[in-house]
């Protein structure tokens, strides 16, 4: 059965004693708690083996917000998924539209991104979206729909159950515009009918697929109450324990 996940993307945010911090407090406060879903925090990289330090694993994944497209060598500035993985994080956001539109991933990058991840044992959190042009014209099922095949449709069944998804609309994200439950549930079961008719029912039925884009304490229930949405990939939300916890308990 597919996991609801509550996971939150740090972004550029936070140092590394701050982060730390906020990992520690987030650690205590589920300490004695018992959540309805997965919680993952996903920290810049040079936070990550501190923050697996300071975690209960059994309470809270860890993830990368990235990671290179090359397994190794002359490539200045990148971290590897090999590195990622040696800090013990078990997960890593790819695809964000942050680094499609600033950095100029493309799918045919992000799909090596995901291969590379797979092969270390981390679980990519893929994410996908349209841009408010395109939903405008109509095209976002189509956008959202070539995301995925452009850089999954190539992995096996097998592999492909690896993936969560995260449907994150570009023009919601830091906007404070929400997507409304409707259109969250209307897209995520088009995903999960375009997973469906490539990898068979059982496979679109066990991933997950969070949305993402301003969620927060007000919104969260009402968008976890939609069949088709596993979850939330938290931003600004994310960056302190009074606003997240009360999306980890909106399950
Ligand atoms: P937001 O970011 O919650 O701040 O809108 C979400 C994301 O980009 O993952």
């Amino acid at each position: 059965m597919r996991k609801n996940i509550v996971a939150g993307n740090w972004k550029m945010n936070k140092n590394l004693q701050e982060g730390v911090a906020l990992a520690t407090a987030l650690n205590e406060a589920l300490k004695d708690k018992k959540v309805n879903c997965d919680v993952i925090i996903g920290t810049p990289f040079i936070h990550l083996a501190s923050v697996v330090n300071v975690v209960d694993k059994n309470k809270i994944g860890v993830a990368a917000q990235n990671c290179a497209d090359k397994v190794s060598g002359a490539y200045t500035g990148e971290v590897s998924a090999e590195m990622v993985a040696s800090t013990g994080a078990g997960y890593v956001i790819l695809g964000h539209s942050e680094r499609r539109a600033y950095y100029h991933e493309t799918a045919e990058i992000l799909k090596e991104k995901v291969l590379l991840a797979l092969a270390n044992g981390l679980t990519p959190i893929f994410c996908i979206g349209e841009v408010l042009a395109e939903r405008e014209a109509n095209k976002h099922f189509d956008v959202v729909k070539s995301q995925i095949e452009t850089s999954l449709f190539d992995l096996t069944a097998e592999d492909f159950g690896k993936i969560v998804l995260a449907y994150e609309p570009v023009w919601a994200i830091g906007t404070g515009k929400t997507a409304t439950a409707a259109q969250a549930q209307e897209m995520h079961a088009f995903i999960r009918r375009t997973l469906a008719a490539k990898y068979g029912q059982e496979v679109a039925d066990n991933t997950s697929i969070l949305y993402g884009g301003s969620a927060n304490a007000s919104n969260a229930k009402e968008l976890f109450s939609n069949p088709d949405v596993d979850g939330g990939l938290i931003g600004g939300a994310s960056l302190g324990v009074d606003k997240f916890m009360p999306i980890i308990e909106a399950f």
